[in-house]
């Protein structure tokens, strides 16, 4: 008997993921309040394929899994959709298992594999957008889909059943739920998720989810999360948050040593939301990356407040400086806030790093020691400013 149920999520479809419910972290900066899933799909015609592996660590449940619905060394195909260790890092364990399975990849993924893996040639098989792969009586198709996230990224599609595995794509890091509709905060993590991890590729996400789309999948089986059975769902997500669509919202991302800059902060909160503008702070101290990545997706602008320290920005708001330049959040507008002792530096630097973006820096509010009335009423003006672009 297995110590672990299987689920089947369609016919011939078996899910053989893991649950890392303890996982904290992803890439050593990604935040998961509810850990994530390696998810790996058996897919079993009168041949049988192996859609990804699992995280290294996870490779004996992931075999015992497949050994309660067929023995492993029968095995005829591992598709490897990316490259990335969490999916592909257990290959040289199952190949050892596998002995007669071959790795399907695109020629990146290939090429990766055996940089990563070590996969001999001759255990790779390359396939290129559109090839298809006969499992006998059921049917994988693959898609080639660079930069979602990596460039060797692929999706492949059971015809037969309409089981689409986009990999990291239409993803969430969230151990909860086997399917969709059985974790009520999907798409508050699948949302987190595509900030961090897909908004720098949002052009490449947009012919993505076009291909996703053309597939008319009934069943969304991605690497991480839930698999969608209300596959509508996601996608129409997806389709707002790859067209960078904005609403009225500001995003501020702040940090403050004596409150000079939290002063201000609170008084260009206070005025944006008078004007009819959705606001969300961001303390850079106590702040959690997914959540300001979450609400980069859909804010038109951004504003930053740090002291100067040391000629230039605190490093905590340089830190997140550098990560909204990283993340290429939508946003059209910016502002900064700054406050200093002795000498400026903080707005400079900030502009060196925000302009290369696009964003325009609607204004900038430098205040030398605790902020007056007449700063706190500079600082209102920006806001009624930002607040004019933004509602516009
Ligand atoms: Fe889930 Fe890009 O690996």
């Amino acid at each position: 008997m297995s110590r672990y149920d299987v689920e089947r999520i369609s016919d011939n479809v078996h899910w053989v993921g893991v649950k890392d419910w303890d996982r904290r972290l992803f890439d050593s900066l990604i935040p998961m309040p509810e850990g994530t899933t390696y998810n790996s799909y058996l897919v079993r015609g009168k041949k049988a394929a192996l859609i990804d592996t699992v995280n290294p660590g996870f490779e004996g449940e992931l075999l015992a899994k497949i050994s309660s619905v067929m023995d492993p060394a029968d095995i005829e195909h591992i598709v490897m959709n990316h490259a990335e260790p969490d999916h592909a890092g257990s290959l040289p364990f199952m190949l050892g298992k596998c002995p007669k399975a071959t790795v399907l990849a695109t020629e990146r993924g290939a090429r990766l594999a055996s940089m990563y893996y070590d996969v001999p040639e001759d255990r790779l098989q390359i396939v290129k957008d559109g090839d298809a792969l006969d499992l006998g009586g059921l049917t994988l198709r693959f898609a080639e889909a660079p930069w979602l996230h990596w460039p060797e990224t692929m999706f492949t599609f059971l015809e037969e059943e309409r089981v689409l595995f986009p990999c990291d794509f239409l993803g969430a890091h969230t151990a909860r739920g086997l399917w969709d509709d059985q974790n009520d905060e999907l798409y508050f993590h699948a949302k987190r998720y595509f900030g961090q991890i897909m908004m720098p590729f949002r052009k490449q996400g947009q012919r993505g989810l076009e291909k996703a789309r053309g597939y008319d999948p009934l069943i969304i089986a991605p690497s991480h999360g839930p698999v969608h059975r209300h596959p509508k769902r996601i996608m129409d997500l997806y389709e707002e948050w790859t067209e960078g669509r904005t609403r009225s919202k500001v995003v501020i991302v702040y940090v403050s040593m004596w409150s000079s800059t939290a002063q201000m902060v609170r008084t260009m909160s206070e005025r944006l939301t008078a004007e009819g503008v959705e606001v969300a702070v961001h303390e850079l101290t106590g702040a959690d990356l997914g959540d300001i990545a979450k609400d980069l997706v859909d804010a038109r602008a951004i504003v930053l407040g740090s002291p100067t320290v040391l000629g230039g920005l605190h490093p905590m708001a340089a830190y997140a400086a550098s990560l909204v330049k990283a993340l290429r959040p939508p946003a059209k507008y910016a502002a900064v806030l700054s406050s200093y002792a002795w000498g400026g530096g903080a707005v400079k630097q900030a502009g060196e790093i925000l302009g290369p973006t696009g964003m325009e820096i609607v204004g900038v509010v430098d205040v030398s020691g605790p902020p007056r009335e007449a700063q706190h009423q500079a600082v209102a003006e920006l806001a009624s400013e930002l607040a004019a672009r933004v509602r516009g």
